[in-house]
């Protein structure tokens, strides 16, 4: 169980570490006063219906209850210790798991652990403005939800920095407060969460795209040998599922309600079906494809021996390392990544230990891909002749083979020219933003009510009904 009589509560014996609970509790004001400060706007005196972890058995691990956000309790929960546990794949496989890090690891992992941890808040910031315009108290709810877990995700890593890594690791547990989404000077680390999130369709994407790249980061990490970041993972994906559910069923109810007006009105023109007051599906297309590309370079290079280093080291796996049925060191195994070889997209076997990016990045695309096939169903169901598609990997990407390439949405290679006269067909333009913002003016926030560009969802949260106060505003 969770000690919530704690100032910080936890499942990690924290009272009994006094230098570690006075670090974190020095820590814990900085955290507080990052999140009045880059936390939902305007909302630190709202009543919301959150669920907060008791435990962290599977079954009946959350509460719900109305909580104000700022009170929210943070705190650091690891899945309990499997006294067996050994490293499962690489050069250390069948030793026991660590509880330390190995000295001559320690660096290459606090650098996977900051690079975790700098994306929770950084969507956090990323998302600050949109409680300003949601579409319903519902769905006002899930961002708070997504967003105090977020937080959460982010003590769960500087629990493992100030309790692994020492003085460079409480450093970095305050550099994580200081850098900033979208700042020149000191921006997040990776590209996708320097973006703006700046309306509801954009957060319903990233919270699809973006929070399944966590997913697959987590999944990874929580193949780990050492066992105190496994652990912490395996809870955080607990957590992170709740986020893919909101991001896939909020554009699914877009596309549904798309498709209703359009049946009711007979118009399949965009300028017509913006005309009634929802969102194309071209749009949702272009914005699909934007989310698609920017997430594919958080994997990384396709070719990279940081990965095959993390891996031979024991630090970090494969999706479902344990699952899969080979000899877990890779050896002797290949794996194949593409390459732009003149005019044409070229495929290469490479050794395997080396395309693990890619690799995890073909396993993400495969849960993406039927993701958007359940969106489709939506579509044909109404009866309306639209393909949702997924663009072509090169496409758009900046990071690894494809990236200073112009690729097309079916993977041609053009030109520069070219590419940037179709540019506004397959990304969303600063036309596009303006009128999906436009349909975001201010926040629909009576009960039961929904804006009219969005289904409501076919259930509430926790068996309330659609009608139930899930914010109460003070
Ligand atoms: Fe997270
Ligand atoms: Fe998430």
């Amino acid at each position: 169980m969770i000690d919530y009589t704690e100032k910080i509560p936890n499942n990690v014996d924290l009272g009994r570490d006094r230098v570690l609970q006075r670090a974190l509790e020095h820590w814990q004001p900085a955290y507080l006063s990052w999140w009045y400060d880059m936390g939902p706007n305007e909302s630190h005196n709202f009543e919301v219906y959150l669920r907060t972890a008791t435990s962290v058995e599977p079954d009946g691990w959350a509460q719900f209850d109305y909580v104000k956000m700022p009170e929210y309790r943070w705190g650091i929960f690891l899945q309990p210790r499997d006294e067996r546990r050994q490293v499962n794949f690489g050069m250390h496989k069948g030793q026991p798991a660590w509880q330390d890090v190995p000295g001559e690891y320690r660096s290459i992992l606090r650098r996977i652990v900051v690079t975790q941890g700098d994306t929770e808040p950084a969507s956090v910031e990323q998302q600050k403005m949109l409680g300003l315009s949601c579409p319903s108290l519902y769905d006002l709810r899930n961002i708070f939800q997504v967003n105090v877990e977020e937080g959460r995700h982010l003590w769960a890593m500087v629990y493992l920095l100030h309790r692994y890594f020492g003085r460079d690791g409480r450093e970095e547990a305050e550099s994580l407060l200081a850098r900033r989404s979208g700042d020149t000077d000191n921006p997040r680390i990776l590209g996708a969460f320097n973006e703006p999130t700046p309306d509801w369709l954009a957060f319903y994407m990233f919270t699809f795209f973006t929070d399944r790249d966590g997913k697959f980061q987590l999944c990874a990490l929580a193949e780990s040998g050492f066992d105190p970041l496994a652990r912490t993972c395996r809870f955080m994906l607990t957590e992170e599922a709740h986020h893919m559910f909101v991001g896939e069923s909020g554009v699914s109810r877009i596309i549904q309600r798309t498709c209703e007006v359009m049946k009711e009105n007979k118009v399949d023109a965009p300028s017509d079906v913006r005309a009634l007051g929802v969102i194309d599906l071209q749009t949702i297309q272009r914005y699909l494809n934007f989310h698609y590309s920017v997430t594919l370079d958080l994997y990384g290079s396709d070719v990279s021996s940081n990965a095959a280093n993390y891996y031979t080291s024991g630090l970090k796996g494969r999706f479902r390392e344990t699952k899969l049925e080979d000899d877990h060191t890779l050896q002797d195994a290949a794996y194949p990544v593409s390459e732009v070889v003149g005019n044409k997209i070229n495929t290469k076997q490479v050794p395997a230990l080396t395309a693990l990016n890619e690799r995890l990045r073909d396993d993400y695309i495969e849960e993406i891909q039927a993701g958007v096939n359940r969106w489709q169903r939506v579509i044909d169901e109404a009866g309306i002749p639209f393909r949702l598609t997924l663009p072509h990997k090169g496409f758009h990407r900046e990071i690894g083979n494809f990236a200073g390439h112009f690729i097309s949405l079916t993977g041609e290679i053009l030109t520069e020219e070219q590419w940037k006269a179709h540019e506004f067909e397959w990304l969303p333009s600063p036309n596009d933003y303006k009128y999906v913002q436009s349909l975001m003016s201010g926040r629909v926030a009576e009960l039961g009510k929904f804006a009219n560009w969005i289904a409501p969802p076919v259930k509430g949260i926790n068996g309330k009904p659609l009608d139930f106060q899930y914010v109460r505003f003070n």
